[in-house]
């Protein structure tokens, strides 16, 4: 089998039906349930080869949104005790995550081109979307912010250790329960990011916000082939208006910096590869990413191993080759960067990240993540995200 054919192997092994609703389980061990942006991963994976089981998983998704819009980022459709926290919703979490949807959507209907399914969609990425730029900022400053560091979708990474007060040899049950006491705080103030937020955790997340960017675009250009004018102008200007906080609040000598924004904007100078994150949406110019390029992302001593994209630069006093988000190599951060560097038509570089995903898969198998320094696989089994090669070979 090649790795495209094991790949979507994967996918379809992982796929659960449930109440009518047809989706993928990121691991059948430890993460059974549906989680959002794994979702959006799954549905650009099967766009080209399964669009049906595309289409299944994003309504899944939409199924359980929330009545404001939000999409919560775990969706538990059959009883367990795994990821069983008090959310205070019945059968979903009450977080988000990285809104990758309109993207999904949108590779789904470059390979379809199913105006139905685009017209089914649309309503649910404009409320979802919407509840983002409406009450995810609730101060008007064009940045999106989360209030707990699983909404980022790297869940112990050392750029919330400020925020959250926790120290740098925090283990993972430690930190666990750390984030578990913000949702017990947020609960008690019903997640109203507005009330809550300058209590708790209020973090304009770079990797977060660039995603957002990417995605009000594509909403805007699904929104013109759905004939829905009044979305299209106004993804496109939030799009822009993000755009040009994210310059002017997280950006300061050719970088991007995610902020905590309960006084004022206090950039959160942890090097994660979150600098990496803005070339996916273009928001480097081409001068500033060929300087990261060269000097940061191809640098041994801080973010480049013999097995791929460090999470946390090597200098970091935080960094931990085995620590989950803390410093070990995943396959979906290679996928954003794959992307942004094709986007600059970085072509070499673009392949290298490719090539070293696709040894780290033949050798490691589909392992939830990586040590850079060694190779070696650790967490979840089977878990899909390396499924995301495919659409690295297939570009
Ligand atoms: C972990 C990851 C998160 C992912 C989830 C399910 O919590 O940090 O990003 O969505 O697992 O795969």
């Amino acid at each position: 089998m090649t790795l495209v054919e094991e790949a979507l192997a994967l996918i379809k092994r992982n796929r659960r039906t449930t109440d009518g609703y047809t989706y993928t389980v990121p691991s059948p061990d430890v993460y059974p349930y549906q989680w959002l942006w794994d979702s959006c991963f799954h549905a650009i994976v099967l766009a080209k080869h399964e669009p049906e089981a595309a289409k299944d998983e994003l309504r899944a998704l939409v199924s359980r949104q929330f009545a404001d819009g939000m999409i919560p980022h775990i969706i538990y459709w059959v009883p367990g005790t795994l990821h069983a926290y008090d959310w205070g919703v019945p059968g979903t979490s009450a977080l988000t995550q990285p809104p990758m949807l309109s993207y999904a959507a949108w590779a789904l209907h470059e390979a379809t081109q199913d105006d139905a399914f685009l017209t089914e969609m649309l309503p649910s990425l404009k409320r979802f979307y919407a509840y983002l730029i409406d009450k995810r900022d609730p101060n008007h400053h064009h940045l999106v912010g989360i209030i707990n560091p699983d909404e980022s979708g790297e869940d112990n990474s050392p750029r919330f250790d400020d925020v959250l007060h926790v120290p740098l040899d925090i283990n993972m049950p430690d930190h666990l329960a750390r984030r578990l006491e913000l949702v017990d705080a947020n609960r008690a103030c019903h997640f109203d990011a507005a009330e809550c937020m300058k209590r708790h955790f209020w973090v304009k997340d770079v990797p977060f916000n660039a995603i957002l960017i990417e995605n009000l675009r594509l909403l805007s250009v699904l929104a013109a082939r759905g004939g829905d004018d009044t979305l299209r102008a106004w993804a496109s200007t939030n799009a822009s208006l993000v755009e040009s906080a994210m310059r002017e609040r997280l950006w300061t000598s050719g970088v991007f910096w995610s902020a905590v924004a309960i006084e004022d904007y206090e950039l959160l100078r942890v090097d994660t590869w979150a600098r990496f994150a803005p070339l996916f949406a273009g928001l480097y110019t081409p001068e500033e990413a060929r300087a990261l390029v060269d000097q940061d992302l191809f640098n041994p001593d801080t973010f480049w191993s013999q097995h791929g994209l460090r999470t946390v630069s090597r200098a970091e006093a935080s960094y931990r080759p085995s620590g989950y988000w803390r410093g070990s190599v995943w396959v979906a951060p290679h996928w954003f960067v794959y992307k942004g560097l094709v986007r600059y038509g970085f072509l070499e570089e673009a392949k290298r990240i490719r090539e070293v995903s696709e040894k780290l898969l033949v050798t490691s198998g589909f392992r939830e993540y990586f040590n850079p320094e060694t190779g070696e696989g650790y967490g979840a089994h089977s878990f899909t995200w390396g499924a995301l090669i495919t659409d690295m070979i297939e570009a």
